[in-house]
């Protein structure tokens, strides 16, 4: 049996340099907290235990958060890196591999971690070292002539020489709870910044003889952390042009990749098509040779094979059937369940309605709550009347009916099968299958008839 993981978030520090009301690490990244990020990478290691170190932004965090199966440990004062892992100690597990990551590290791997829980669990000290071109602020990797890691030197109290070492400590560690625990204890803030460094313990390890073991992430955006907005707008380009990538790589053809955002989770089948500027949110699932136009934002949809999004498309909460087509200029909103080769065209709002295999909204239309059968043909400008001002209703229209333009149907009604509604009526009872229903001002001509003319002023 190995030893259990626990993971320690810390993310207790104030992020001054957001300029933001909202604590750091819940400002988003890719639609989510920061937070949100970190956790996930902790899931995935399937920790026995996380705590998160709080503080700034008070009970804000855990609420926003909403996990209540983290330990949520409150920093209170913010002393340093070793004293919020102080707050955390009391709750991990005697015996536990720990690991510890930042909150406002967002794009750490899991691969990268899983080495490090290894060394951890073997009794070692695993630390997650870079080289940066300009290391600058943080704390440099101080290694003696065999190598070996003897110390972490905060950029404050570095001296000259120090300082142009350019291996730094990402803060990422991980380590037995036993041995974290005896140091934590010994822990002291006589240093430029009068705070508890976590990094201390490194050199407590190594006085005493452990072994210290530097890991190193495939790529430098694994451990940017964010400490001010241009941070995450770039850190944001990163991991959007790494989910580009993967899905390059899985045969999505995207027509410009760094044109696209995913805000939530994409699955794409065989030959699906991208346009630019397209944002997915949510939960979005692309058929085998979905084609999705430029300009369009999808969340949480499921669009069948070879339906076809043209452009500027709003679609949210929606199920959009086999080869249908979309768009441009289409809004389709939340309960809205399209069968297959349905044609939704520009203008049109649909909302919490089925619309049918094949059947036709193509113009200038608002369909809400409604039931739409196969092979309907909704002519331009038709709108469903569904709220009285206090409640909604339904409409119901059968199959291949034909609606003229310009039709209002004032819900709850419904249009029998093969009916025909003439254009520009107002119908506010059933319409019966198979028959010609119509609702309006009879056409009137007056033989005759002339307009008036304005009156010339006689001069005198
Ligand atoms: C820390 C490291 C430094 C490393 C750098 C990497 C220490 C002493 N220094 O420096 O070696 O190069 O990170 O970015 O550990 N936090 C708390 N409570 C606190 C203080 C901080 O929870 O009292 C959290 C912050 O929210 C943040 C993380 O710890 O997520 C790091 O804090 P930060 O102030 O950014 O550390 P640095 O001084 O930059
Ligand atoms: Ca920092």
């Amino acid at each position: 049996m190995s030893a259990p993981l626990n993971i320690v978030i810390l993310a207790a520090g104030k992020g001054t340099r957001m300029r933001s009301e909202l604590p750091k690490v819940l400002h988003p990244l890719a639609g989510r907290p920061l937070l949100a990020h970190v956790l996930a990478a902790a899931d995935a290691l399937r920790p026995q235990r996380i705590c998160v170190v709080y503080g700034h932004g008070g009970e804000r965090l855990p609420e926003a958060m909403g996990r209540q199966d983290v330990v949520w440990v409150r920093q209170e004062p913010q002393l340093g890196t070793g004293h919020a892992v102080q707050q955390a100690a009391p709750h991990l597990d005697p015996g536990a591999a720990v690991l510890v990551l930042y909150g406002d590290v967002p794009l750490i791997r899991q691969e990268t971690l899983q080495e490090m829980v290894l060394i951890a669990r073997e009794g070692a000290l695993a630390l997650l070292t870079v080289r940066l071109a300009n290391p600058a602020g943080y704390g440099r990797i101080v290694r003696n002539a065999r190598g070996q890691v003897t110390r972490i030197v905060e950029h404050k109290d570095a001296s000259a020489e120090e300082l142009a070492i350019d291996e730094v400590n990402t803060g990422i560690l991980a380590l037995p709870e036993a041995k974290l625990a005896g140091w934590l204890a010994r822990l002291s803030s006589a240093n430029a910044q009068g705070e508890y460094y976590l990094t201390d313990v490194i050199g407590m390890a190594a006085a005493e003889g452990e072994r210290i073991l530097p890991c190193h992430p495939a790529a430098e955006w694994e451990v940017l952390g964010v400490n001010s907005r241009a941070q995450l707008a770039a850190l944001e380009r990163t991991h959007q042009r790494n989910l580009a990538g993967a899905l390059l790589n899985q045969g999505v053809t995207l027509l410009d990749p760094a044109r696209l955002d995913i805000r939530g989770e994409l699955a794409c089948g065989q030959d699906v098509l991208i346009d630019v500027n397209c944002v997915f949110e949510g939960r979005v699932i692309l058929g085998d040779g979905v084609r999705v136009g430029a300009n369009c934002v999808l969340k949480d949809v499921e669009v069948a094979a070879g339906a076809e999004i043209l452009p500027f498309c709003h679609i949210e909460g929606a199920q959009v059937g086999a080869a249908s087509r979309i768009g441009p200029y289409s809004r389709i909103r939340p309960g809205t369940v399209l069968a297959a080769e349905a044609h939704i065209g520009n203008f049109v709002e649909l909302k919490a309605s089925q619309v049918g295999f094949n059947a036709k909204i193509n113009h200038l239309s608002y369909v809400g709550d409604a039931t739409v059968g196969q092979k309907v043909n909704i002519g331009a400008g038709t709108i469903t009347c569904n709220y009285d001002g206090a409640h909604k209703h339904r409409t119901v229209i059968g199959d291949n009916a034909f609606i003229g333009s310009n039709t209002a149907l004032v819900a709850p009604l419904t249009v029998g099968e093969n009916a025909t509604v003439g254009a520009g009526s107002v119908l506010t009872r059933d319409a019966p299958a198979g028959e010609l229903t119509l609702s309006r001002a009879k056409q009137l001509t007056v033989p005759g008839w002339q307009r008036p003319v304005k009156k010339v002023k006689s001069e005198t």
